[in-house]
């Protein structure tokens, strides 16, 4: 039966510590959500950060567009978000409304407060080893949570479901900086299966049931970043949960497993952000982050 990687524990660890800096800072650093229209599971998530983020002492300010705004509209106020030096960090919610180039959105966000990591600079930083001004949020959190359990990295096969930039593609250079065989597969990979069961670790990124019994390798590490609701409205992963639980050697749970360490990456990043702007060097010693190994 596999060891629970359990989200929730190292968040509440993570953000207790990280309570404690910045009540004895005094200081209280700004993030700014720009969330588009009033998709559910958006606005769900935005309410979310939102509300760890004030239990913090994190200022939070969701800024919400109707789904039918200008492109320009959105431009404008990035441009004014990078100015404004009382904002620390800027997060623009996806996905966005058709009408809108997404490119344009998040390249337009000053890099030093770009709290996803997803600019060109920072995730070109990223991408030829050199250091962004942070990371992105969930493979950040996928492995601060690895790392909490001591799972071991180095020379074993890292097969990724998902290639978005969200998730599958920095997660795959992440795993490989620390020196992992990466294997991203995706909608047009074929013999699936054949891949999954040669994974050590196995990292899904769907959206739907897509690991089915015989699709796993003995002992592998189970990583579940997928969450939706099933038929039956029980929220579930991608991942047959009883049937990888019985073979692998550690497995993460949806809900309670990737989701809250997302989070919790996103008021890391947002607190490192804040420290590289407005902290001087001293101050900086008492704000030392849970971090990932190559940050
Ligand atoms: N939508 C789903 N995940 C994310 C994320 O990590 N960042 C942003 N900005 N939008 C998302």
């Amino acid at each position: 039966m596999a060891t629970i990687l359990d989200g929730k524990k190292l968040r509440d660890r993570i953000l207790a510590d990280l309570k404690i800096r910045l009540d004895k800072s005094g200081k209280k650093p700004t993030l700014v959500v720009i969330l588009v229209g009033d998709d559910p599971a958006s606005r769900i998530y935005v309410n979310n950060k939102k509300k760890t983020a004030e239990k913090l002492g994190i200022k939070s300010v969701i800024l919400n567009y109707p789904a039918d705004v200008a492109e320009k509209e959105l431009l404008d106020k990035i441009y004014e978000l990078n100015e404004d030096i009382s904002v620390n960090a800027i997060l623009v919610q996806l996905p966005l409304p058709e009408h809108i180039n997404k490119d344009n959105i998040i390249n337009a966000i000053n890099p030093a407060k770009d709290v996803d990591g997803f600019t060109p600079s920072n995730f070109g930083k990223l991408f030829s080893g050199q250091k962004p001004h942070v990371y992105p949020c969930t493979p950040k959190g996928i492995l601060l949570l690895l790392d909490e359990y001591n799972i071991e990295i180095a020379g074993k096969h890292a097969v990724i479901i998902g290639r978005s930039n969200i998730v599958g593609k920095p997660l795959a250079q992440m795993l490989l900086n620390r020196n992992a065989t990466v294997t991203i597969c995706h909608s047009h990979t074929q013999n699936l299966a054949d891949i999954t069961k040669t994974a050590d670790i196995l990292v899904s990124a769907v959206g739907g049931k897509i690991i089915e019994e015989n699709m796993l390798k003995n002992d592998c590490v189970v990583v579940d970043v997928g969450i939706f609701k099933d038929e039956n409205g029980k929220t579930r992963g991608d991942v047959n949960f009883e049937y990888a639980s019985q073979v692998a050697s550690y497995i993460t749970p949806v809900p309670g497993g990737v989701g809250p360490m997302t989070i919790t990456s996103l008021m890391l990043n947002t607190v490192e952000l804040f420290k590289e702007q407005v902290l001087s060097p001293a101050e900086r010693l008492n704000f030392e982050l849970s971090s990932i190994s190559d940050e």
